[in-house]
């Protein structure tokens, strides 16, 4: 007896059918197999196998009965055969697109059961970092000048000896240069300058004033370094912001009133300022300013009733030196200190910190202790 699956690849005469009633039993036992083998399928790539075993234009069962069945049949058969495969065609060409419909759908679904995201599992945290407070104050002296016309610039940490000493009128062998010691780079020999971490930011004012013709109005706020030991108040590494504003017409009364906008800005309305007679090489005159103290408000006297410990009973506290513009300094920048006037300073940044946030110890800053850290958000 011939298997099922053999019969569509004989000729209805090879598999003895001559009658038109033997067709119907026939493609029953075709439509069986069919079913039997939908069942078994259950994936993608079984539902395409399953596909070109059917309805494949070379080799495919319906065209395997088009050409043995089909077209060999005599006309009697003919006409049944063609109904018979019709059905059948129609039958399979609809359960093998429902199939691929319950194949997706049930892939569907155990995606979505693979990729289910638990809403009650506890989220993952990602802490939000802040600012350092020296950061914060430099940012804070940034928008408080740059909204009266400053421009804010940077420059470099390493720096020659022309450009930290020399060009701001502190020629070699000036006592200025013992209050100002650094680290110097080791370089090999036959390098054509001696280099140097710079000890303040002020040798931006020459290099400003190199690029740029007046009217020149900057800030520059930056790392520098000297070989201080380090104390409550003093550290080899701290931070500076240099200011610098030259024109043809700066008077002494633009460059306090500057300053006292700044530090009124920066401190609040309560604070007075006055500033002393100081000595800078590459200003002239040169003054320190001191602001009345942010602790007892300028009094003195702490909230104890004691001597206030900040201030030591004074009333002030000294801020930063500052100056107008030596002239001898213009003839390093080709400026005719004859047409020319401005002022210069340079804040502590670290200190002025200090002060306005009550902080003791400059070494805090630096120690980076979170519980520090996190007091200033
Ligand atoms: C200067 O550095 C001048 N370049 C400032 C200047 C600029 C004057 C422009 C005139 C015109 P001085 O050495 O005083 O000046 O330092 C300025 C400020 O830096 C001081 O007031 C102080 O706040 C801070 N400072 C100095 N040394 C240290 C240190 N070791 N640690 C922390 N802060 C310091």
């Amino acid at each position: 007896m011939t298997a099922p699956e053999q019969k569509t690849a004989l000729t209805l005469a090879a598999l003895g059918v001559a009658q038109p009633e033997q067709l119907a039993s026939l493609f029953a036992e075709v439509r069986a197999r069919f079913e039997a083998e939908t069942s078994g399928v259950h994936d993608e790539s079984g539902w395409k196998q399953f596909r070109d075993a059917w309805l494949g234009r070379k080799s495919g069962v319906l065209t395997q009965i088009t050409d043995h069945w089909l077209k060999p049949a005599t006309p009697e058969l003919k006409r049944v055969v063609g109904q018979e495969l019709n059905q059948l065609r129609s039958h399979v060409e609809a359960q093998i697109a429902a199939r691929r419909v319950g194949i997706e759908a049930g892939a569907d679904q155990a995606a979505l059961a693979r990729e289910r995201v638990d809403l009650s599992l506890p989220g993952v945290s990602r802490p939000v970092g802040s600012h350092h407070l020296v950061r914060q104050v430099f940012q804070q002296i940034e928008d408080i000048f740059v909204s009266i016309g400053f421009s804010v610039v940077e420059g470099p940490e390493i720096e020659t000896p022309y450009y930290n000493f020399e060009a701001l009128n502190i020629p070699e062998f000036h006592p200025v240069r013992d209050d100002m010691d650094t680290f110097y780079l080791q370089l090999p020999k036959g390098a054509p300058t001696p280099l140097l971490l710079r000890t303040h930011t002020s040798p931006m004012q020459i290099r400003t004033m190199e690029k740029r013709r007046p009217p020149v109005r900057v800030i520059v706020p930056g790392k520098v370094y000297r070989r201080d030991n380090p104390d409550a108040t003093h550290s080899f590494a701290f931070h500076q912001v240099e200011g610098l504003a030259v024109d043809t017409d700066i008077t002494f009364c633009d460059f306090t009133g500057t300053i006292e906008y700044f530090v009124k800005e920066f401190f609040g309305p309560g604070v007075k300022t006055r500033f002393r007679p100081s000595y800078f090489p590459f200003t002239e005159p040169s003054v320190e300013f001191d602001v009345t103290c942010v602790f007892c408000g300028g009094s003195g006297v702490s909230a104890g009733g004691g001597t206030c410990s900040k201030c030591k009973g004074a009333g002030w506290i000294e801020l930063f030196g500052a100056g107008m513009v030596d002239p001898a300094v213009y003839g390093f920048v080709n400026y005719d200190p004859k047409k020319v006037s401005g002022f210069a300073f340079g804040i502590g940044i670290d200190r002025l910190a200090m002060l306005k946030y009550g902080i003791d110890d400059i070494q805090v800053f630096f120690q980076n202790d979170v519980r520090f850290l996190r007091q200033f958000p």
